[in-house]
């Protein structure tokens, strides 16, 4: 049995229609509901449906052979896995935006409000600038315009969140996009299935 991480939401919905063309079909993907798990007996492949920020925790400790999470998870979690193939999907950025017009005050620490506090914190350790860093877990833009923090490190997909929230990008320094990542030692048991996986994939997208 080859388990396959996938991540639940915008970024899954993508991954599963990829998988679909290369032929790996999920059984009953439609009469999900909200089973976390789903067998297919056939193919002998069992995928598991979880949160994006977690995928590169299973297919790590081996909860999952393999997994597709997104490049800022990656880092985020400094995941050691092998991470095989940039399936190109979900196109994004993180970048550090601020509202309109912000000036900077150099004397005092920098608050940052972030999810990816592992990437911020190196991001502004790169720059030698003393930072205070405040954890949130969603909806981050309203932390300046509440005041909470001075700026936010976050992804930018089309920007309409930063506009309607007057804010704006000042530094956008990572690209992001979903790769295929591999438990290092499932790589040696399930080789071949792995590479032919990732070969059908890897058509798929360059169609
Ligand atoms: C992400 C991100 C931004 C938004 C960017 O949030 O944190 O808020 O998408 O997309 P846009 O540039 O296309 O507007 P997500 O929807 O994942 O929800 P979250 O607030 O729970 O992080």
């Amino acid at each position: 049995m080859l388990t396959i991480a996938l991540p639940k939401g915008r970024l899954g919905d993508t991954v599963y229609q990829a998988l679909q063309k290369a032929g790996y079909g999920i059984p009953a993907m439609d009469a999900i509901g909200r089973r976390l798990v789903l067998e297919d007996e056939e193919r002998s492949i069992r995928y598991l449906l979880v949160k994006p920020m977690d995928v590169a925790v299973y297919v790590q400790y081996g909860a999952a052979d393999v997994g597709v999470a997104g490049k800022d998870i990656l880092e985020e979690k400094k995941a050691d896995v092998f991470e095989m193939l940039d399936l190109g999907l979900g196109r994004c950025h993180m970048a550090v935006a601020a509202p309109l017009h912000f000036q900077e005050n150099y004397s005092r620490k920098l608050k940052v409000a972030t999810k990816f506090e592992t990437i911020a914190r190196a991001y502004y350790a790169r720059r030698g600038r003393e930072a205070e860093f405040i954890h949130l877990n969603g909806s981050i833009e309203l932390a300046p315009v509440l005041g909470l923090s001075d700026v936010i490190v976050d992804i930018v997909e089309t920007g309409t969140t930063l506009k309607e929230n007057h804010l704006e990008v000042i530094d956008r320094f990572m690209e992001i996009s979903a790769r295929f990542i591999v438990n290092r030692a499932s790589y040696r048991f399930h080789q071949d299935r792995i590479d032919t996986l990732i070969k059908r994939l890897e058509e798929v997208i360059n169609l």
